[in-house]
């Protein structure tokens, strides 16, 4: 039986829930193109696949330059030879600078920034990878956004504004390049560990918050060919979390 070569590429892919896609697309057999702004985390992540009998290789990327996205981009289909599945996981709150606020104490830099990293970061990576994708016509794009981006969260109304973006912006890209054969997919998580440890989440119906398995193991079926009629769509993943208070 021949074995079709798959070709997954994740950004933000050395650490948390990129860490986990990389590593369950790996053991689903693609060969997996992890990217990430810290080469070190990327690099850590390839050594856990190439343990596992798995194919991977490492590549700095910051989604934040635009340069930097073209260039890895070229060098991963030059050494992959094809993407197959791109998942746009990079990104984050205010947070990762320690200025998390309500929004009257913010700054417009700050909230220029947040939404750069998740709006544009999304949109760079998935413009370079897209023409590739559309020539072969197929493909899958999963973007990682956020609960923020149904419910909002307090002291994140930029992140929240991010997110909602990215939930969008899946919605018409799937209508674009629907007739090309490639979908094009979200995922909402809740609040995921930063590790597999699993701790109790009082506001969740199941009474714990999710683990970066978890969120990879939706990717893995929306990367599959299970999932093939599925375009569009934005998976919420949070424990029941959105569902609000259990009543009365
Ligand atoms: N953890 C959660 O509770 C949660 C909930 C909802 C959504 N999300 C979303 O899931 C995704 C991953 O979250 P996480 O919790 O694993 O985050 P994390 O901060 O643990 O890991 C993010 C990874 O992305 C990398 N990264 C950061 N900035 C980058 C940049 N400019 N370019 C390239 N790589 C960059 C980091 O180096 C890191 O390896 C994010 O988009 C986040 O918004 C997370």
């Amino acid at each position: 039986m021949k074995i079709e070569k798959k070709v997954a590429c994740i950004t933000g892919g050395g650490r948390g829930i990129g860490r986990a896609i990389s590593l369950r697309l790996a053991a689903a057999g693609m060969e997996v193109a992890v990217t990430d702004v810290s080469l070190e985390n990327a690099n850590k992540v390839v050594s856990e696949i190439l343990d596992a009998g798995g194919k991977a290789k490492g590549y700095q990327a910051d989604v934040l330059n635009s340069a930097e996205v073209k260039a890895v981009t070229a060098q991963v289909l030059q050494d992959f030879g094809q993407i197959d599945v791109l998942v746009n996981n990079a990104g984050g709150s205010a947070g990762l600078l320690n200025k998390l606020s309500n929004f009257k104490d913010t700054t417009e830099e700050i909230w220029s920034w947040v939404l750069d990293l998740n709006i544009n970061g999304t949109l760079r990576f998935t413009h370079a990878v897209l023409n590739q994708m559309v020539a072969r016509n197929t493909g899958k794009i999963i973007n990682i956004a956020s609960i923020a981006a149904e419910v909002g969260i307090v002291n994140r109304v930029d992140y929240s504004a991010a997110k909602g973006a990215v939930v969008s912006m899946s919605k018409a890209l799937a209508m674009e390049v629907g007739p090309h054969g490639i979908t094009v997919n979200c995922i909402s998580p809740g609040l995921i560990s930063r590790t597999e440890d699993i701790s109790p989440h009082p506001g969740t119906c199941l009474g714990r918050n999710g683990a970066p398995a978890e969120v990879a193991s939706l990717v893995a079926f929306l990367a599959s060919s299970e999932a093939d009629f599925i375009t569009g769509v934005n998976y919420t993943i949070d424990g029941g979390r959105t569902l609000g208070p259990k009543g009365a």
